[in-house]
């Protein structure tokens, strides 16, 4: 049996190598296995077919959310008509509160964008197109710091002087953006840019370039850095998608949830798999995640971790005692709380 192996070498999606192998680390769900046979396969084997399954949870059991369709709408829509605006080209802004699944959203988006460039342009990495740039801001960052991450994600080998100024800057990153013919900068961790320079630098970077800025971030409508003032400016020339918990109370919310946690249990990669236990709770476990999509993402992979962690274990069925381990072991890793105990989990037949 060929098990396929995942080589990851780069820790940030901040340089333009990194990024590229986040964008095309998807791995397929490796080959169905029997238990018995998993059993018999030499223990390195053993090792591989489990780090293949987990990636395969970790990167690519994804599923699709509202939020993703209007996202991809609104950007190709923006995309196609930024260049052709001389003024108040417009940018996207994706906020939602911690941990909610929007650097998740935003990937996605990038990871269209670029493939959408290289069904134009197959020899667009040779030619030295970066349809993409990503950055990442961090605490207390500035539109001089925002710039500098620009130039060195475009331009690796250039020697950014601490005293080059801002303006300086501005030209070298606009000048970078234009030559590799970039589509989508995407501003990660966006609610650290405060005050009125960074947002007089993304405005310049609106009115200046034709790439889409696409800001990802904590509570971006109401926040500190672009609910109030000169952010003001900023938020005015976007589009807002904000991501929110799901509610079940409602048909729409309830049809939504239940076709997540469907998705989930049908494609967990574990031997002799049957799915069901994760269907019958997909209630509790709305009640034990508060409806948040990250949380019930998180509490899938905990799951599969469990089991393929527990070296004595006889099958890899999914029970209801392993169910509840997870999501009680939310309320200790996580300012989650919630009622969900044992005897609201049910088991599958
Ligand atoms: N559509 C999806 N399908 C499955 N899992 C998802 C989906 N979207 C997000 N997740 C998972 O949710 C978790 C959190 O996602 P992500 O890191 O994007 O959140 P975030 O809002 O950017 O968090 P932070 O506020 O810490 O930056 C990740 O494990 C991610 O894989
Ligand atoms: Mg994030």
């Amino acid at each position: 049996m060929i098990i396929p192996s995942l080589t990851l070498e780069h820790s940030s999606k901040t340089t333009l190598p990194g990024l590229r192998e986040a964008l095309r680390a998807l791995p397929p769900m490796p080959p169905a296995l029997s238990f018995a046979d998993y059993c018999a396969l030499p223990a390195d084997q053993r090792a591989l077919y489990d780090q293949a399954r987990d990636d395969f949870v970790r990167l690519t059991l994804r599923v699709p959310t509202p939020e993703q369709d209007r996202s991809t709408g609104i950007l190709a829509r923006l995309i196609r008509t930024n260049p052709r605006r001389t003024n108040s080209r417009r940018g996207l802004m994706i906020s939602a509160p911690l941990f909610y699944g929007k650097t998740e959203l935003a990937m996605l988006l990038a990871r269209s964008v670029e493939n959408d460039h290289a069904k134009h342009f197959p020899d667009y990495a040779d030619d030295g197109h970066v349809p993409v740039v990503w950055v990442e801001m961090t605490e207390n960052a500035t539109g001089k710091t925002l710039l500098t991450q620009i130039v060195r994600f475009l331009a690796p080998t250039a020697v950014v002087a601490r005293s080059s100024n801002t303006d300086a800057l501005r030209v070298e990153a606009l000048k970078l953006l234009s030559v590799h013919r970039t589509k989508l900068l995407v501003i990660d961790e966006a609610h650290h840019l405060r005050g009125t320079e960074p947002s007089s630098v993304i405005k310049a970077l609106q009115n200046e370039s034709s790439a889409t800025v696409a800001l990802v971030g904590i509570s971006l409508g109401s926040g500190k850095a672009f609910g109030s003032g000169h952010g003001m400016q900023v938020t005015m020339r976007c589009d807002m998608v904000e991501l929110r918990k799901v509610d079940v109370s409602t048909k729409e919310g309830m049809a939504l949830w239940t076709r997540w946690v469907a998705i989930f249990d049908r494609n967990l990669p574990l031997c002799d798999h049957v799915p069901g236990t994760l269907t019958l709770n997909a209630q509790a476990l709305h009640s034990a995640t508060h409806g948040r999509l990250a949380l019930l993402a998180m509490t899938i992979e905990r799951l599969v971790a469990s089991i393929l962690d527990d070296p004595n274990r006889l099958d890899e069925q999914v029970s209801r005692d392993q169910l509840f381990a997870v999501l009680d072991g939310l309320q200790h890793t996580t300012p989650l709380r919630h009622r969900v105990k044992l005897k609201d989990l049910v088991e599958a037949a």
